[in-house]
């Protein structure tokens, strides 16, 4: 007998516990691999006991170093801050790791296949924000600051290039906007162009400035393989990427640390849908598949990859949002049925 492989599992809000609930199932079917520790965070969290990142969804992360995590509802403006932003720091989970590969047939895009590094830590999201007077009035004006660490620009860039090694890629395209911000993305820049001297003769660079690129991803998305930039433009350009292959509903994200890694789906909670069975796991489920993949059982990964991609292709059983008539788990069915 093989033992299982510790993780933890955090439904989450909104649509959540729906998709887990999907996502668990396909798994059992196929022998999962992962004992789940089951933990909560974000409004369950409060429910559940009254702070939405309890000391013992942290305990469990940091004991079994791995989680898939659902959807976390984040209140707008006031209340308590991003709990994904708090998970990011807590664990230093310095990469987010989006790749983007066309599934649907009756897209407007044939052959997309790109990885996008984002750096998880730093930039504008350090949201150090605050008032100045502005003709009088005392919150006249606001300010957002941010910074870049040589360090961790260089840490990113490195993991994007050893990936791209690893997985037979071509070529790594550092997204900056150093001819605007000449410290910050500037940096980023200088310290990319060095650790991609490593790599010369194995892997290509190249360089983009982020809106320029924006425009050529829309243009000829063909074009592009890996992707390295900084927390902002990353945020952006993998939603952008998203809506390439067909929107949310298939995109999955990894933030990967040193020590610990958590594996979830790009969109959100999605309240208007919530307890309607209408959602649509697969997103969450190559997360899962990506989890798969980082404790280096490939192969159960692409059986996996492999199962949703033709459950979506033949339409079979799927959920509205990929033009079906199907709820969550009828379309998990489906999946369980090609595995
Ligand atoms: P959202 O991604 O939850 O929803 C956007 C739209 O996509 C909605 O119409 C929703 O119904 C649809 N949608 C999302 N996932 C779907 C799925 N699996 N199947 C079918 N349709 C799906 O984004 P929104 O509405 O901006 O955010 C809702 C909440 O989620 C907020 O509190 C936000 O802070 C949080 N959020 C959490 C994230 C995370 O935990 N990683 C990421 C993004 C948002
Ligand atoms: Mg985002």
């Amino acid at each position: 007998m093989t033992t299982k492989i510790q993780a933890t599992l955090i439904p989450g809000d909104g649509i959540g516990p729906e998709i887990t609930k999907a996502v668990t199932a396909i798994l059992d079917h196929m022998g999962n691999p992962f004992e789940w520790d089951v933990q909560h965070a974000g409004l369950s969290g409060i429910d559940a006991s009254g702070d939405p990142l309890p000391q013992a969804t942290i305990d469990s992360i940091r004991r079994t170093k791995l989680a898939l995590k659902g959807p976390l509802t984040t209140p707008v403006g006031g209340g308590f801050k991003s709990i994904n932003l708090q998970l990011r720091q807590e664990f230093e989970l310095f990469a987010n790791v989006r790749p983007t590969k066309t599934i649907k047939t009756d897209g407007r895009y044939d052959n997309i296949d790109m990885v996008i590094f984002r750096e998880n830590l730093e930039g504008y999201y350090i949201a150090d924000e605050g008032y100045m007077e502005h003709n009088g009035d005392p919150k006249g004006k606001v300010y957002s600051t941010g910074y870049n660490t040589k360090d961790e620009a260089r840490r990113i860039t490195r993991a994007a290039f050893d990936y791209a090694v690893a997985n037979g890629r071509k070529k790594v395209s550092i997204v900056h906007k150093a001819n605007i911000l000449k410290l910050l993305s500037g940096m980023f820049l200088e310290e990319a162009r060095e650790v991609a001297k490593e790599y010369e003769g194995r892997v290509e660079v190249d360089e983009r400035i982020v809106d320029a690129c924006a425009m050529q991803m829309v243009m000829y998305p063909e074009a592009f393989d890996v992707i390295v930039t900084t927390n902002l433009f990353g945020d952006i350009l993998s939603d952008l990427a998203a809506g390439l292959v067909g929107g949310l509903g298939l995109a999955p994200g990894a933030n990967i640390g040193e020590d610990a890694a958590i594996f979830e789906a790009v969109h959100g909670s999605a309240p208007d849908i919530a307890g309607q069975q209408k959602a649509n796991p697969c997103a969450f489920l190559m997360a899962a598949g990506l989890m798969l993949e980082h404790v280096g059982l490939n192969a159960d990964a692409d059986r996996l990859k492999k199962a949703v991609i033709d459950t979506v292709q033949a339409k079979d059983r799927v959920t509205p949002d990929l033009g079906g008539t199907g709820n969550t788990m009828s379309i998990a069915e489906a999946i369980m049925d090609r595995l």
